[in-house]
């Protein structure tokens, strides 16, 4: 694999960075009039305004060459027609099919993957539509009216980031709740309160063999059979989504009612099929699919529009310039929407794990930095918290805003002005205040005294983009989600990595387990992995009384 960083492209931005690194957004603007009209794309109903970048025309078409030059054109048609890219696991990369219309075709290997995903969500619509409608009942002949999901990571993140972002559409008097780690008091706080005679139970694992999520299963099996006096009340409680039908049928769960996936989605990109059945109980089949036809539309957005023209891969290269280019470590992603509060934590798994390596797909050390850390929360809460930082502080952090005109349902006090309108009218503020600051002249003109003038300069010139979305529907949810699937895509193509495999996980998995019996045995362990961890093990079964 060649050496991105030795191309004529990425020398051509390394040069191009050092001239524009002292240039301040406010002299971009002046000198460019037309720069807000122009620094526009809109894909499906998104609309991203990126003219809050430290960029030029020139940096785009840059930044867009060395895309080109990464190859990204051919991996785009590797990934949607099923190549095995993720190299390191020999499979393919599909996560894009789950939401191909009836009526497309993809034969992967022979295999009519559209059949497939098709066959899996008309199961999933039957049972849901059963679940909603009060035909399929418990054990007692109750109707459900709480769906408890148990999974972590990907079997957990995607359903409850989704449902709390959909929860307004949730109109089937069902509620969701979520249960990932292991701790106990997740699985005793969630199922607290729960009519055992009303509750189903969604045990979602890709492997169905995750530590976390079989012991939250477990417990939550035993809270059932308990409560419910019977062993076969398991089988009208219980369902699982998984690729592992014989561990479903180990673990006591009736594989009738399992529904599949493949190896060729990953965990990060999988609840836009069946570890979607929690949310698609809540909101219904149909607005499910809704969800899924937006997915489809920022996927064929991203697959046939020209590069500049193209949000995920504008995005995902703005991402390197800033990570690679700037030295930016982090990037924080803000959305003005409390529906929107799980999404930073969704999308940390996303980008994280995905492009989180230092080994490219070949094996060979990575050349550049990889991996946005991302992080965020809900405005306009973060502005009381850690907004202070992103304005003056020292480091770079380029941000992510994420509004939407519409409201669900406003509230309007007196005359107003409603509330979704100083929800937006912050966001606005924010990154205008980030981009283009307050000057030292400008505050002392106010009358502020000398001394406190420099506390009170707001540097600006911090990089922003906003994307703006008329309302967020099922259908919005699914292009947001697209968008960051595929930004991960494109930084991962140029990097040279493959963002489809998760190995820096597996060593701490193994551990755990290993340390299992110096925490429990009767006799102290003889050993422990190191010095450090030998003391914090003795001194945890001191206090444990062992
Ligand atoms: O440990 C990481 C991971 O493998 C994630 O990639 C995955 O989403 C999560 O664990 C859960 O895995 P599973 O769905 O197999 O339980």
């Amino acid at each position: 694999m060649a050496d991105i960083t030795e191309t004529a492209e990425w020398s051509a931005l390394a040069e191009h960075h050092t001239a524009l690194a002292g240039r301040h957004l406010r002299e971009l603007f002046a000198e460019d009039p037309g720069r807000a009209g122009r620094m526009t794309a809109d894909a499906g109903d998104l609309h991203l305004d990126y003219s809050k970048h430290r960029v030029t025309g020139e940096t785009l078409r840059l930044l867009t060459a060395l895309a080109e030059r990464a190859g990204l054109r051919d991996r785009i048609t590797a990934m949607f027609s099923g190549e095995r890219i993720n190299v390191s696991e020999d499979r393919a990369v599909l996560h894009t099919a789950l939401r191909l219309p009836r009526e497309a075709e993809l034969r992967v290997d022979g295999q009519d993957v559209v059949a497939d995903v098709h066959a899996v969500l008309d199961r999933m619509a039957d049972f849901a539509g059963r679940v909603r409608s009060g035909e399929w009942t418990g054990f007692t002949g109750k109707p459900i009216r709480t769906v408890v999901n148990i999974g972590i990571g990907g079997s957990d993140l995607g359903p409850a980031m989704a449902y709390e972002a959909l929860r307004d559409y949730a109109d089937a008097g069902i509620t969701c709740r979520f249960v990932s780690n292991i701790d106990p008091a997740d699985v005793t706080g969630v199922l607290a309160g729960l009519d055992p005679e009303q509750t189903l139970v969604i045990v979602s694992s890709k492997t169905f063999g995750t530590l976390e999520t079989l012991a939250n299963a477990r417990a939550a099996r035993a809270w059932l059979v308990d409560r419910l006096g019977d062993e076969k009340a398991v089988s009208r409680h219980f369902v699982a989504v998984s690729t592992n039908a014989e561990r479903v049928a180990a673990f006591g769960i009736d594989t009738g009612n399992m529904f599949g996936f493949w190896d060729w989605v990953g965990g990060r990109y999988s609840m836009d099929g069946a570890i979607g059945l929690s949310l698609m109980i809540a909101i219904g089949a149909d607005r499910f699919r809704e969800m899924l036809a937006g997915f489809h539309t920022l996927d064929e957005h991203f697959r046939t529009a020209p590069f500049e023209a193209n949000l995920p891969v504008l995005m995902g290269m703005l991402g390197v310039w800033y990570t690679d280019f700037f030295g930016a470590q982090t990037h924080a992603v803000l959305p003005y929407s409390q529906r929107l509060s799980r999404f930073p934590a969704y999308l940390q798994q996303l980008t994280m794990e995905s492009n989180g390596k230092s080994v490219r797909a070949d094996g060979a050390p990575v050349v550049a930095q990889t991996g946005e850390i991302f992080w965020g929360e809900p405005g306009t809460n973060g502005q009381h918290a850690f907004y202070q930082l992103l304005h003056q502080g020292t480091r770079l952090v380029p941000a992510d805003f994420i509004g939407f005109a519409e409201p669900f349902e406003d509230v309007v006090t007196g005359d107003g002005p409603g509330m979704h309108d100083l929800l937006t009218a912050n966001l606005l503020a924010q990154t205008s205040a980030l981009a283009f600051g307050k000057t030292a002249e400008e505050i002392a003109a106010e009358g502020t005294p000398a001394g406190i003038v420099p506390h009170k300069v707001m540097p600006g010139n911090r990089p922003t983009s906003t994307i703006l979305v008329p309302r967020l529907t099922p259908s919005t949810l699914g292009q947001l989600i697209a968008l960051y699937e595929h930004i991960v895509f494109v930084q991962g193509t140029v990097w040279g990595i493959d963002s489809f495999d998760q190995w820096g996980v597996e060593l701490g998995k193994v551990m755990a387990q290993d340390l299992v019996p110096a925490l429990t045995s009767a006799e102290p362990p003889a050993d422990a992995p190191d010095p450090s961890t030998a003391a914090l093990v003795r001194r945890y079964r001191e206090w444990r009384g062992r």
